[in-house]
């Protein structure tokens, strides 16, 4: 593919496969198309792993943490549940909107939680609002931690940010989706690994081998769950979408 952003004409001109199309350089479509390579971009060069939320770093892009917290503020969870807890960052956020609206819990699972990145969650602030579990997402005796967890009638919103491989993905999917309550979403974040194929850091398999490719799967099983993009409670322009690390990936349960 080639993109050719001439200033001057103020236009973006993409090439593919013998197509050709023009778009004006201030107008939507530009933007998608300029988003997409942003994010390609940012993506090899770490952009995701410069940023931190009340002390702890969180390996997300700051535009799907926007979208996480309007989704938590309008269901206003009694249980957060998060698979990949890494440095702590999205558990300390989910945390802090569950504070400031005075309600919800979360729960983080990651099957090697360090000494250090332990300590840090024990000790922050936040941290009476935290549960950590250890081990293998999909492993039974840590599923069945995270059940201990969740209690009759709760609304549940569950994050899945471990392993992103499709088989894992959809293991998670399968596993984590019961937990679900009604009305809400199970993310699976990182679908855009998909995009990531021929960017220097990224691998060939991940075209096929990415959490979309689960969606995918996990949506033709479960008609319970629908692939529903959260409607934005506030939109003064005309975009309907923004750069995302998470395409694909907000499933809602809706019976
Ligand atoms: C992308 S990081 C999580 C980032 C974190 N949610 C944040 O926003 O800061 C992925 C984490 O998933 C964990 N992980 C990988 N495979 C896993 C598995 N099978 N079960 C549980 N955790 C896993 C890794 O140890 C790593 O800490």
């Amino acid at each position: 593919m080639r993109i050719v952003l001439d200033t001057d004409e103020r236009i973006i001109i993409r090439k593919e496969g013998g197509r050709e199309e023009r778009f004006p350089l201030f107008s939507n479509e530009a933007f998608e198309i300029l988003s997409h390579f942003w994010l390609k971009v940012g993506w090899n060069q770490r952009y995701t792993f410069t940023f931190s939320w009340l002390g702890r770093p969180v390996i997300q892009l700051p535009e799907d943490l926007i979208r996480y917290q309007e989704v938590i503020y309008a269901l206003k969870p009694d249980l957060i549940i998060e698979t990949g807890v890494a440095k702590g960052g999205s558990l300390v956020f989910s945390a802090s909107i569950c504070k400031l609206l005075g309600k919800g819990r979360v729960v983080g699972v990651d099957i090697d939680i360090r000494a250090h990145n332990r300590e840090a969650l024990e000790k922050h602030l936040l941290a009476s609002l935290i549960t950590l579990v250890e081990g293998n997402s999909i492993d039974e005796n840590v599923l069945d931690q995270v059940k201990a967890e969740v209690h009759p009638g709760e609304t549940v919103l569950v994050l899945l940010d471990s392993c992103h491989s499709k088989a894992h993905m959809l293991a998670e999917l399968e596993a984590y989706s019961p937990f679900v309550s009604m009305g809400s979403y199970i993310i699976a974040t990182d679908g855009f690994m998909a995009d990531l194929y021929d960017v220097p850091r990224g691998r060939t398999e991940w075209k096929m081998d990415n959490a979309q490719e689960a969606v995918k799967e996990f949506v033709k099983r479960h008609p319970e769950f629908e692939l529903q993009v959260p409607k934005k409670p506030y939109n003064e322009s005309t975009l309907e979408k923004g750069p995302t690390q998470w395409p694909q990936a907000w499933l809602r349960r809706t019976r």
